[in-house]
């Protein structure tokens, strides 16, 4: 299958901002990545993979985490209140790394953001549009990103002939940060949890939480070697790529560096954090909310 050329997400913006800046101190700036605590470091591993000479600016809101059992106007206060903090730290782009403040508050925080503005749906999305021989494509995420019915639009966008089978998983997210990714509790959650999607005869499977990637062996022997499993993480760090580079703001170094704030418990963020991201998450530091 052809690989589309990756689109963008709410490249709105109010240009004013960058008029007194070079490009080369554009390019220097920072990428803020921000997600509801510890899960988004997923996401923030394929960035500095895809683009080590880059600089990150992290903030997990682990004061407030999960996102993904709350209500829309929640998420969306919680969403934009990282996004000012990151935004003070004069990023030139905004990674929204968390499925579920994508899926809810993407065009709220967009519209009050002079920078370009990227979530994990529309990738992810579009990842697995692309992969899917027959187009039947199953979603996982959390309550609130699959009551939102986001992915089910884009893909359908996307693919109009694709049936669309969608499930929450709430309790994926607490066994990951458990560190309960292979033992038998997991498989049977697991299975449990995928069991209707498997009878619908799914050929793909998307992950739409940050932390389903750490699951992904596991999925993949329970769903079997025919589908696909997909996650956004490295799609979205194309489409970051393709836009740093449409708005010539890509740094040119060698290496970058990555720093981490937290709302709460520093400590289990850089703990449990290395699990997700290796051992370059040595410290956080906590700010007040
Ligand atoms: N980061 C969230 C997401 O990707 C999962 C954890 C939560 O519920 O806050 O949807």
């Amino acid at each position: 299958m052809t690989r589309a050329t990756p689109v963008s997400v709410n490249h709105r913006r109010k240009p004013a901002r960058r008029d007194s800046r070079t490009e080369a101190d554009s390019g220097g700036r920072p990428i803020g990545v921000f997600d509801s605590g510890i899960g988004g470091l997923t996401v923030l591993k394929a960035l500095v993979e895809l683009l080590p000479g880059e600089n990150f600016v992290y903030l997990g809101d682990t004061a407030r985490t999960p996102y993904g059992n709350k209500s829309t106007e929640v998420i969306t206060r919680y969403s934009r209140e990282n996004a000012e903090f990151l935004l003070a730290k004069g990023i030139k782009l905004l990674v929204v790394a968390c499925n579920t403040s994508s899926a809810v508050a993407l065009d709220a925080i967009a519209s009050d953001t002079a920078v370009p503005v990227i979530g994990v749906i529309e990738p992810g999305a579009q990842a697995a549009a692309e992969v899917s021989a027959k187009g039947r494509i199953g979603v996982i995420g959390t309550e609130a990103t699959i009551a939102s019915g986001i992915y089910t639009r884009i893909l359908k966008r996307l693919r109009p002939d694709a049936e669309i089978y969608t499930r929450a998983c709430p309790l994926l997210v607490p066994l990951v940060e458990e560190g309960w990714t292979d033992n038998e509790v997991a498989r049977r959650t697991v299975e449990h949890y995928l069991a209707g999607l498997k009878d619908s005869g799914i050929d793909t499977l998307l992950l739409g939480c940050t932390h389903y990637p750490m699951l992904r062996g596991l999925i993949q022997q329970v769903m079997g070697s025919a589908v696909r499993v997909v996650d956004s993480a490295a799609a979205t760090a194309r489409v970051v790529r393709a836009s740093l580079a449409r708005f010539k703001l890509l740094r040119s170094a060698r290496h970058g560096e990555q720093v981490f704030f937290v709302t709460e418990m520093p400590e289990r963020f850089t703990r449990v954090g290395r699990r997700f991201f290796g051992p370059e998450v040595e410290s956080a530091v906590r700010i007040e909310r």
